[in-house]
């Protein structure tokens, strides 16, 4: 059995092929793909192989998948262009006879309207009119997105943000990216939708009470409407697009469109999710460290 994994030279890919490896898939059977492989030299020298591939050049798609039989497509990061990118991969895939391809998409597809869900949900279309046998990983929003603001909310004692008091199922990159391993490494997964949250859904108080517990300083949540957290994000750097897409996402937050229910992430990793107050302390003491 051959895995190829995209995305590997990034952190959710790169942590799919350690859990391949936890679970004793042979490294030679693994087949890490990004543009940047020299971020990968480790796995290489792990006996990982390593092929360089960029979504949009298809010929060096075919390459790096030549023997593939198993594919995860990691969605994509260039946000515009990645359903062309997304459609590259699967026709490549198709092409090499691909037994089975997983995709990262997002909680909710089939019913949610945030912006952040569109290019997904046209990369679910593409994978049901292609042929090729297919699995969908709806992730839920990494905790990871907001323990790597931590610095920023103790320096103003806030979380901002426009959930209001949404529940937001988010779960740890690692979880998310341990429960993709996990789907590739199984006998018969073909044609499945995974709803992949965290088991303890949280809101963005809670988020700021247990930054503040865990931390010894006063956090609160400050909830702002769409527009003016937009611009709070513009101003902290992020290009208008991207902001108003992360703004629509926190909107879709509040509506109850990133909360999930299924149990499928504890199950396909056996044990309980980990939490946002754990997540939260690993990431401060880590910091202190
Ligand atoms: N659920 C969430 O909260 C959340 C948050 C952030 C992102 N995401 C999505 O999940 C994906 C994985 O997350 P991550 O944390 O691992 O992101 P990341 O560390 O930024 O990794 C992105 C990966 O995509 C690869 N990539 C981007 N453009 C590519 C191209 N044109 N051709 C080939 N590879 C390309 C990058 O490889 P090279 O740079 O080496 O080409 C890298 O390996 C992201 O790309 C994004 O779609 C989800």
């Amino acid at each position: 059995m051959s895995y190829v994994i995209t995305g590997a030279t990034g952190h959710f890919g790169r942590h799919v092929v350690e859990s391949l490896l936890d679970r004793g898939v042979a490294a030679d059977n693994i087949v890490a793909t990004g543009r940047t492989i020299s971020r990968i030299d480790d796995l290489a020298e792990r006996g990982v192989q390593t092929r360089a591939s960029d979504y949009d050049d298809p010929e060096s798609l075919r390459a790096a998948f030549a023997g593939a039989e198993k594919v995860l497509l990691v969605s994509g990061s260039d946000v515009g262009r990645r359903v062309q990118q997304h459609r590259n991969v699967i026709k490549e895939a198709v092409a090499v006879g691909a037994r089975l391809l997983a995709y990262t998409s997002i909680s909710n597809a089939d019913r949610t309207d945030i912006l952040l869900a569109a290019d997904h949900q046209a990369t679910e279309q593409i994978l049901a009119n292609s042929g090729v046998p297919f699995t969908l990983l709806r992730n839920n929003l990494y905790i990871d997105n907001y323990t790597g603001q931590l610095p920023s909310y103790l320096e103003h004692g806030a979380v901002l943000g426009s959930a209001d008091d949404g529940r937001l199922s988010a779960a740890t990159r690692s979880d998310l990216a341990e429960a993709a391993a996990a789907v590739l490494a199984s006998r018969d997964q073909l044609d499945q939708v995974y709803e992949l949250g965290g088991d303890e859904a949280f809101t963005y108080s809670e988020l700021a009470a247990t930054i503040g517990e865990a931390s010894g300083r006063p956090v609160v949540y400050r909830d702002l409407p769409v527009e003016e957290y937009t611009q709070v994000l513009v101003g902290a750097g992020l290009p208008q697009s991207y902001a108003a897409v992360l703004a629509d996402a926190d909107r879709g937050i509040a509506e109850g469109q990133l909360y999930v229910t299924s149990g499928d992430l504890s199950r396909l990793l056996g044990r309980r999710t980990t939490s946002m107050p754990d997540a939260v302390r690993a990431a401060l003491s880590s910091a202190q460290a």
